[in-house]
């Protein structure tokens, strides 16, 4: 490729921290430009970040004609609005996890992605890591037997006052912030959606769930089982049990660079040691081969939606106090 794609900041959010490097360190993208909506903001951190270019309205960052993917790095309640808004600006789009808060919102993100040809993916990062590969590929060789159960949990203690994931209005909640990820995993393992889920939350001041459990009931005898918090310690995991095996995955969803996932048979333990690269690189070069090469971006639009819509049928399950059967259609 001779030409760099030159790469917007949506906001001048702390997550964009992990993108930093990885953007500046990949030979296929330039860091150009960062959004903040003060200008004096959106300077300082460019001077910080040493990006070059620094505009103080989103818009402004949208009609940047050398700007060819934005990373929307918003609270979730914004995510569908300015994806939206980048694309039909001609822009492609990383949009931060969880894609959308409503499906309709979903379905409006990927028509603006079809009707403009321009790229749009989810920034789940932990999907393009090798461990994760590596764990897919094994369930997938039928190592463990048939699978079973999918148990995970994401916790960690929120004590940020006033911090957008504890507010319901800006899209909120342990099930929205990380609750997301051992969902999406166990969709991924399973390699379809649950027919029916249960949920039970509790829910802070703030409207928005501090504590989530939930259960997922797959075609085929498969069940999947999560709790997300933000009152609990920091806590992450993934266990995959199959008839003959299991896999225990202690850090599934910020792998680093040398990691350890161990196979259980009997009673016998196999370490499996796993080499991976910079754990957000890996959602770059997806968009940049996505853009480049005409490839499909690993997680697709499709695969997006039904995480929200699971999503949404445990917080209707845990409001009704009943099993629900999410809707995709
Ligand atoms: N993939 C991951 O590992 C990961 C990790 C953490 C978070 N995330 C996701 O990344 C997104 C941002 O999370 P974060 O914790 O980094 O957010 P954050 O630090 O609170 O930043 C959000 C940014 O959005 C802008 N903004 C616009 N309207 C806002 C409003 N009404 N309230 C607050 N901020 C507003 C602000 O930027 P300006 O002031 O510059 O306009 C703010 O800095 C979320 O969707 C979250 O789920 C992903």
């Amino acid at each position: 490729m001779d030409k760099k794609l030159n790469w917007g900041l949506l906001s001048t959010a702390k997550i964009n921290r992990a993108l930093i490097k990885p953007l500046n360190a990949s030979k296929q993208t330039r860091l150009l430009a960062v959004a903040s909506r003060s200008i004096s903001n959106a300077e300082s951190y460019a001077r910080e970040w040493n990006i070059p270019r620094a505009h103080g309205s989103y818009e402004a960052l949208l009609a940047d004609p050398e700007i060819d993917v934005i990373y929307n790095s918003l609270p979730n309640h914004l995510h569908a609005e300015w994806t939206i808004k980048a694309l039909h600006a001609g822009k492609h789009v990383l949009c931060e996890k969880p894609f959308a808060l409503t499906l309709a919102d979903v379905d409006a993100m990927s028509q603006a992605a079809r009707e403009t040809g321009k790229v749009l993916e989810e920034a789940f990062m932990y999907r393009h890591h090798a461990q994760t590969l590596k764990t897919k590929e094994i369930v997938d060789s039928g190592a463990l037997g048939k699978l079973q159960l999918i148990k995970g949990a994401f916790t960690f203690p929120l004590t940020r006052e006033g911090d957008i994931r504890s507010k319901k209005e800006t899209g909120g909640g342990s099930i929205w912030d990380v609750g997301c990820y051992p969902i999406s995993y166990a969709r991924m393992i399973v390699g379809a959606d649950p027919v029916e889920v249960f949920g039970w939350q509790l829910t802070g001041e703030g409207g928005a769930d501090e504590s989530f459990v939930g259960q997922m009931r797959f075609e085929d005898g498969i069940h999947a089982q999560f709790d997300s918090g933000f009152k609990s310690p920091s806590r992450s995991m993934i266990e995959i049990v199959g008839t003959d095996a299991s896999l225990n995955i202690p850090d599934p969803f910020k792998p680093g660079k040398s990691n350890e996932i161990i196979l259980s048979r009997g009673d016998k333990q196999e370490k499996i040691k796993i080499k991976g690269g910079e754990l957000y690189l890996g959602e770059v070069e997806d968009m940049c081969d996505a853009i480049t090469q005409n490839k499909s971006p690993r997680i697709s639009l499709e695969d997006s939606r039904g995480n929200v819509a699971v999503i949404l049928a445990l917080i209707e399950s845990a409001r009704l106090g009943k099993p629900v059967n999410p809707a995709y259609s």
